[in-house]
């Protein structure tokens, strides 16, 4: 959460930062700012709202630096305001910083400072840090990098941040611990970001920085440390990101543009791995590691929000395909109780960012305790990426719309060739089973192609249901964590309030709220369950529920019962999730649409969750 943006060299600073903000405003939008400094003249401009308001107000300013930092804020400490936007100045005004994270001791590290007499123009944990460090810098007659060095050793929490000062016309200097920070390294010149987005034009050669790591960069010159002073070598990768990889491309929203790109996205993830022809999976990830994972004694999936609904299909795909006991948590639960974790236990860490930090610090907690981490993460080179034993990517690309949709798809794509694979070398699957679940996982980019031609009719039951005040969204067995995914798309991107139940769990209690004004959305497709559900129908049409439901071509029975219906091609009952979430994210995304809502920043979230 919180997008930060640094530049230092030859160019204006303010249009390379400016620009970053807006590629990482899906990482906070509540305010924004920039620190320029130019002749020992160090200018703070910030404003609640989003960047193209900072940018408004920016107008007649004076914008001239070749030094400055930039920050888009998701509000943790002290509400979204202009006091509150960063970057914060230090007591003296000689020091800028912004910072991506959470300070935890800061409340007494702020009675320390209020004691010695420093007074505060925010509520933030940052402006605490801020001048916690210019206190250390006066205190001890230290550079700043020496100051930033201490006052982190007695900070706790996570925090990415960058500093600038009025006495040093050309440095910035960086520091992190739990939130990311990419260096990008130009000709006399160096980019900072909390991704790779705002760097992409410029070089694709970038430093990823780790934990713990301090960075002290100048046009010329890039130091990695420890905090205890010792120098790093810079660990220089190659970025294999396309700019028009994060722009809309035509598209009205990034949301829809990434629904769109599913087919491609899929594909690209079973390229080179998935030889449905040879009845072979190559994925070096799990090769590397067959031992470990068919020997497995247990697997647990941690995840957050829509990565833990991967996470749940996966429970009962792996069980199913290679009867290993599966359990999935909640990170954010995980990593505060003191769980059972064995030698021999592997976990599998789902995660699209790569920098959940309830995911990370729970990996964190499991790896100290002897687990073997399988990572299935988008982002490449992100910090779970890392932490991880070994992994898989899910080769969507960027995603930048806030609700997740091409990730979740390569996720599932993901864990149904790990789990094929992993049943294979253990024998617990015939081999015909597994050979028509390679044909019918290849033919997956196809039926979404199929499905997504007929977004039209999506749109249509949107524009109908749009009003209403309440969704429910019903489903069973491996669509049961699907039906959970569509009410929480719809609750994040249109503001309606949704609930996902197992379909069966109805008559235990959610059935009191049927009346004529609920939508009921029904994920029935063709499967084991089908007759089982075509009953819960029934039992919603007699309470006048407005049954919507997704059924498969060719099925005579359900849409008969619904008022609406939608049909997607008929596949297997492990591979039907990653074809039914897609009519329910374009549900989602219309409705939103007709509520006028911003659908690629819907308010109080934020894409990359780097806060617990
Ligand atoms: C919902 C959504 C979130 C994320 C969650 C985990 O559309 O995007 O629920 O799935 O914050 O994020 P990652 O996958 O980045 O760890």
């Amino acid at each position: 959460m919180c997008g930060i943006v640094g530049y230092t060299g030859s160019r204006q600073a303010y249009p390379v930062i400016l620009k970053g903000l807006k590629r990482l405003e899906y990482r906070g939008y509540d305010s924004s700012g920039v620190a320029l400094l130019k002749d020992g003249e160090l200018n703070v401009y910030k404003k609640k709202g989003k960047v193209a308001e900072l940018e408004e107000s920016m107008i007649g300013k004076n914008i001239d630096a070749q030094i400055g930092i930039g920050h888009t804020r998701w509000a943790t400490h002290g509400e979204p305001s202009d006091r509150n936007a960063h970057p914060h100045s230090s007591a003296s005004g000689k020091l800028a910083m912004i910072h991506n994270g959470i300070i935890e001791n800061y409340a007494l590290i702020k009675q320390d400072l209020v004691n010695k007499g420093y007074s505060f123009k925010s509520d933030t944990d940052t402006e605490v840090l801020l001048n916690f460090i210019e206190d250390i810098q006066q205190n001890n007659n230290s550079t700043l990098e020496e100051a930033v060095r201490i006052a982190l050793k007695r900070v706790t929490g996570a925090y990415c941040i960058l500093l600038i000062e009025q006495d040093n016309p050309d440095t910035i200097i960086a520091a992190r611990k739990g939130s990311p920070l990419v260096i990008g390294i130009g000709k006399g010149e160096h980019f900072l970001a909390s991704d790779a987005s705002p760097i992409i034009e410029y070089t694709k050669e970038v430093v990823y920085v780790n934990d713990y790591e301090l960075a002290i960069v100048k046009p010329d010159e890039l130091i990695l440390k420890n905090l205890g002073n010792e120098k790093i070598t810079p660990y220089i990768t190659k970025l294999d990101m396309e700019l028009a990889a994060i722009e809309k491309g035509g598209y009205d929203h990034f949301m829809i543009k990434e629904i769109f790109e599913q087919p491609s996205t899929i594909f690209d993830c079973l390229r080179g791995r998935l030889d449905a022809k040879e009845g072979v999976i190559r994925m070096s990830g799990v090769d590397k590691h067959i031992d470990q994972l068919i020997n497995a004694n247990r697997i647990m999936i941690l995840a957050c929000g829509t990565s833990w609904h991967a996470g749940l299909i996966a429970e009962y795909i792996i069980e199913e395909l290679c009867r290993i006991p599966v359990e999935v948590e909640y990170a954010s639960e995980f990593r505060y109780r003191n769980p059972i974790v064995n030698k021999g236990d592997v976990i599998i860490a789902i995660s699209q960012s790569g920098e959940t930090a309830d995911t990370l610090v729970a990996l964190e907690k499991a790896k100290e305790n002897g687990a073997f981490i399988f990572g299935v993460v988008n982002a490449v080179g992100s910090s779970i990426a890392r932490i991880s034993n070994a992994g898989a990517y899910t080769h969507a690309g960027p995603e930048i719309g806030v609700a997740s949709t091409k990730a979740f798809t390569g996720q599932l794509a993901v864990l149904m060739m790990v789990a094929l694979n992993i049943a294979k070398h253990k024998g617990t699957v015939s081999d015909e089973r597994y050979k028509s679940l390679l044909l019918e996982l290849e033919e997956v980019p196809e039926k979404v192609t199929a499905i997504l031609k007929n977004a039209e009719d999506i749109k249509i039951i949107a524009e109908k249901y749009k009003n209403a005040s309440d969704f429910l969204f019903l489903g069973r067995g491996y669509n049961f964590p699907v039906a959970l995914e569509g009410a929480l798309k719809l609750k994040e991107i249109s503001y309606i309030h949704a609930e996902g139940y197992p379909a069966a769990e109805m008559k235990h209690g959610p059935i009191a709220l049927v009346d004529e004004n609920l939508p009921v959305v029904f994920i029935a497709t063709k499967d084991v369950y089908h007759e089982k559900i075509v009953s819960n129908m029934q039992e919603i049409k007699a309470r006048k529920g407005k049954i919507i439901s997704i059924v498969t071509e060719g099925d005579m029975i359900s849409p008969g019962l619904s008022n609406d219906y939608f049909a997607i091609p008929p596949a297997d009952e492990l591979i039907a999730p990653i074809l039914t979430v897609i009519p329910l994210q374009l549900l989602s995304y219309y409705v939103g649409i007709a509520k006028g809502i911003d659908v690629d920043k819907p308010r109080n979230l934020a894409k990359s969750v780097t806060v617990e």
